[in-house]
């Protein structure tokens, strides 16, 4: 398995632009994920990795060597498409074959490849059906076994599961994750599902207009968005955002919310602009019902989820945001209620959508 650098690659379709002067090294071993909305340039991205896309400038390197102008059979990559292909009047055993027969591989390692791939993805029973004759599970199976015969430096994996129904997408998912752990191959893995790539990912790279807006390991990325950009797109319910003013308290920033509550927090003073509007960042779990809470609402929707309930609560000042509750959470519409908020879990985001968070992340 090889690592995989992207540098300070370029692209642009006529005069768009659409990935500008990105910078990434992926380890070999490593499982990345490239999540960003649709457009963002994830696929552009890929299939320049793959060589299915010229670049305009930069490097890329696989495996420490410079591939960006070798054709893409010649990169040891393999590619696994979300619109992803079988021939439908091969068998699956011929399915899986077919790359390596075209490569004028030997027979006995072809068919040690095939069984191999159909062991670890558990579709030996289906290696004599056709296509046709696989439900929509199995067939992306097959067509992630095709990748695997291949014995490439890299997986790339672009949707693979956006359509598949939502309870085989995430069954699909577990099997990605465990045949990552047997093979521990490099895999980079392009989704919008931000579930997705919190699960199955071991870094994210968040990608929003032409270039990358943070890189981290889920639980940075979720414990400390770099920007409004990504705070929202991570998490769900998306994380709530108030107009704050800040004040200063020994040297730690002291919010006042528009309704009239403050709320003292840990975030360093000195690393805020000042005289900036700032946006408090708050995330559902870290806002509770308390009726020694500084933030009275009133309950607009109640959500129940089972294990918790999302409680829909307008403020004094007419903003809304969403608290979370216990699974048999007693709120009802039209409640009067106090909210307390976690200030350890406060964000802060700067008109330009940095965000601040306060240093001590030790507590937990
Ligand atoms: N062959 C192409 N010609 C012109 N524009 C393209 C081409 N392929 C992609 N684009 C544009 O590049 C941008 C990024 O596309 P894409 O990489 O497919 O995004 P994503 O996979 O993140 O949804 C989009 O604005 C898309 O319209
Ligand atoms: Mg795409």
């Amino acid at each position: 398995m090889s690592s995989i650098e992207i540098d300070r690659v370029s692209k642009r379709f006529g005069p768009v632009e659409v990935i500008s002067e990105l910078s990434l090294r992926i380890e070999s071993g490593e499982f990345i994920a490239f999540l960003g909305a649709s457009g963002c340039g994830k696929t552009t991205l890929l299939r320049m990795i793959a060589g299915l896309e010229t670049i305009n400038s930069g490097e890329i390197r696989i495996g420490g060597e410079r591939v960006d102008h070798l054709p893409p059979g010649a990169r040891g990559v393999a590619m696994v498409f979300q619109h992803y292909a079988l021939y439908p009047h091969m068998t699956i055993y011929d399915n899986m074959a077919f790359g390596l027969r075209n490569i004028g591989a030997a027979r006995p390692l072809i068919d040690q490849r095939v069984q191999q791939a159909a062991k670890i993805l558990e579709i030996e029973p289906l290696l004599a059906r056709k296509p046709g004759q696989l439900s929509g599970g199995q067939r992306q199976r097959v067509a992630i076994g095709r990748a695997l015969v291949k014995d490439p430096k890299a997986f790339l994996f672009d949707e693979p599961l956006s359509n598949l129904d939502a309870a085989l997408r995430v069954r699909t998912r577990v099997e990605l994750a465990r045949l990552h752990q047997q093979t521990r191959a490099t895999t980079i893995f392009v989704t919008h599902d931000q579930v997705e790539a919190m699960t199955l990912a071991g870094r994210i790279v968040v990608m929003n207009n032409r270039k990358i807006e943070q890189i981290g390991t889920p639980m940075e990325i979720y414990g400390r968005p770099a920007s409004e950009f990504v705070a929202r797109f991570v998490g769900s319910p998306a994380m709530n955002f108030l107009p704050v003013s800040v004040a200063g308290q020994g040297g730690r920033a002291l919010l006042a919310l528009a309704s009239g509550a403050q709320l003292q927090t840990n975030i360093a003073l000195e690393d805020l602009p000042s005289g900036e509007p700032m946006r408090l960042g708050i995330r559902a779990e870290a806002i509770r019902l308390d009726s020694e809470g500084s933030l009275p609402g009133k309950v607009e929707v109640v959500e129940r989820l089972g294990d918790r309930t999302h409680l829909h609560v307008r403020l004094a000042d007419d903003s809304t945001l969403i608290a979370e509750d216990v699974g048999h959470s007693r709120a009802a519409p039209g409640d009067s209620v106090n909210l307390r908020i976690d200030p350890d879990q406060a964000h802060l985001f700067d008109a330009q959508g940095r965000g601040y968070r306060a240093a001590a992340e030790a507590r937990s």
